[in-house]
């Protein structure tokens, strides 16, 4: 085999990716080097962000996804890279959980990536990359009240790892990041109310390289799964958190 060069490992010129939840947070943090790294990249959110090409889709709905791969073929004629990060952590006891925020919980965070796993890789005829954002809560509890979002992060990592193992002959490799606490507009939304900068404070004091983390943080991971630096990973776990998961 010829050996790449670090470059070429990296570049994603010629590929097209879809970021969903790509309009702000660590997805946005993706979409930026994704493009940096020359390749097409797609927005899939429910939010438009705009200077991109944009699909409004709600990942939990089956017809939404199918049209954000539609629509993708459509514009760039294939998929490379699929970026299963769309999200949600609503925070509530599970003794005072009602089933519609359990069953929410579930179909934005599950079965948003098991739709975009099945849909993109029905049309990756040549291979592809497919990245689902998982969390620290996927192997390891980080707090009260996430019982709902850990079960179904948990379910990601399964999925995860028996779809890798599925779709291996097709050259579609599936893996999983597993972030720890990064600054977004998601987590400044969950402690609303309270002085970000504090809790940015209390929280980098316990993580052992000392700092809150930064979408780049999981961006620049994304990329080097993406590309063909990561060319012999599947059904593979990369967690980003500083350390926390150490203690
Ligand atoms: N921020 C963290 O500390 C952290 C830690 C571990 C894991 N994660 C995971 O990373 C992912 C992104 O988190 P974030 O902090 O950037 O969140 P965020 O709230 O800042 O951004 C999430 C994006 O997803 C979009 N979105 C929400 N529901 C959607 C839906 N049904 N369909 C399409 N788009 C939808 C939102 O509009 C938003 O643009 C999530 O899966 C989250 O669980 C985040």
């Amino acid at each position: 085999m010829v050996q790449k060069t670090i470059a070429q490992l990296f570049d994603l010129t010629r590929k097209t990716a879809i970021v969903t939840g790509g309009a702000m947070g660590i997805g946005y943090g993706i979409v930026k080097r994704f493009e940096e790294a020359g390749a097409n990249v797609v927005v899939a959110d429910l939010v438009e962000k705009a200077g991109y090409f944009f699909v409004k889709t709600d990942v939990s709905a089956e017809a939404d996804v199918q049209n954000l791969i539609n629509k993708t073929i459509e514009k760039f004629g294939s998929l490379d890279i699929m970026v299963n990060n769309a999200g949600i952590f609503p925070s509530r006891p599970a003794l005072d959980m009602d089933l519609e925020f359990w069953e929410k919980t579930m179909a934005v965070n599950l079965r948003g990536v098991f739709l975009g796993c099945r849909e993109a890789a029905k049309v990756m005829k040549r291979g592809g990359s497919i990245i689902n954002i998982g969390s620290i809560d996927s192997i390891h509890p980080s707090m009260t009240g996430l019982a709902a979002y850990d079960a179904s992060k948990h379910g990601v990592w399964g999925f995860t790892k028996n779809f890798a193992l599925e779709v291996a002959p097709k050259n579609i490799r599936v893996n999983m990041i597993a972030p720890g606490g990064v600054n977004t507009e998601g987590v400044a939304n969950m402690m609303k109310g309270a002085d970000m900068k504090q809790v940015i404070k209390e929280f980098a004091a316990r993580v052992p390289l000392g700092r809150f983390g930064e979408p780049d943080d999981i961006a620049t991971v994304a990329l080097f799964l993406a590309g063909e630096a990561s060319s012999y990973m599947t059904g593979s776990m990369i967690v980003v958190d500083g350390g926390v998961l150490l203690k």
